[in-house]
C-alpha cells in the first residue's frame, strides 16, 4: 500500500501529528510520505492508495461560516477535480488550541469525498495543542492524544 500524509502547519503541531500517525502506520509496515500541501500538485496523488490530510484548525470554531481548514491546504484540496480520487481511501485529522478541530475534520472529509475518495475512518482524530492564534508554538498535545494519533495510523492500515 502506498500512503501519503498531506499537511499544513504554521507552528509545527500538525506536522508532529502527521509523524505520530506515520509511527502508527509503521506498525503495519506502511511507510507514508509526509508532504506539506505547498510542495505537492494534485496529479501526484494518482500514485497513492491511501491519502491522509491534516490541518490546524483555523477559525473552525466559527463553523458553518468557515470551513476551519488552513487556507493553503483548502486551496490544494479544492484544486483536485471532482472524481479524481475515485478508488482511493482517505481520512483526515486536525489540531486545535481549544475548540473547532472537529469542524475542521468534517470539512476536510467533505472535500475528500467531493474529490471522489472513500473516507475509511470517520470522524478522524481532533487533538489539542498550540495557542489560539498560533502567534508562536504552544504546548504539545498530551500523551493520550499522541496515542490516539498513533492508533488512528495503525487502524487505517490494518487491512493493507
Ligand atoms: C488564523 C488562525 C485561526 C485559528 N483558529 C482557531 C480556532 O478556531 N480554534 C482553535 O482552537 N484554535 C485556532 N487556532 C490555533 C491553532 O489551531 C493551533 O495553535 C494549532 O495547534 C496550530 O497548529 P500548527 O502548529 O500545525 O500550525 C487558529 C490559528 C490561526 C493561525
Amino acid at each position: 500500500m502506498k500512503a501519503i500524509i498531506i499537511y499544513y502547519t504554521k507552528t509545527g503541531h500538525t506536522l508532529d501529528a502527521a509523524r505520530d500517525i506515520a509511527a502508527g502506520m509503521e506498525k503495519n509496515k506502511v511507510t507514508p510520505e509526509i508532504k506539506n500541501s505547498k510542495e505537492i500538485k494534485y496529479g501526484e496523488l494518482a500514485g497513492y492508495d491511501l491519502i491522509l490530510v491534516g490541518s490546524p484548525c483555523h477559525e473552525g470554531s466559527t463553523a458553518p461560516l468557515r470551513s476551519g481548514i488552513a487556507r493553503p491546504l483548502e486551496l490544494f484540496l479544492k484544486s483536485i477535480p471532482k472524481g479524481f480520487l475515485q478508488g482511493k481511501s482517505a481520512a483526515a485529522f486536525s489540531v486545535n488550541a481549544g475548540l473547532g478541530a472537529k469542524n475542521t475534520v468534517k470539512s476536510l472529509e467533505k472535500l475528500l469525498k467531493q474529490a471522489g475518495a472513500v473516507v475509511v475512518y470517520s470522524p478522524g482524530p481532533a487533538v489539542r495543542a498550540g495557542i489560539p492564534l498560533s502567534l508562536w508554538r504552544g504546548p504539545d498535545y498530551n500523551s493520550k492524544d499522541k496515542d490516539k494519533l498513533q492508533r488512528f495510523g495503525s487502524e487505517i492500515t490494518k487491512n493493507k
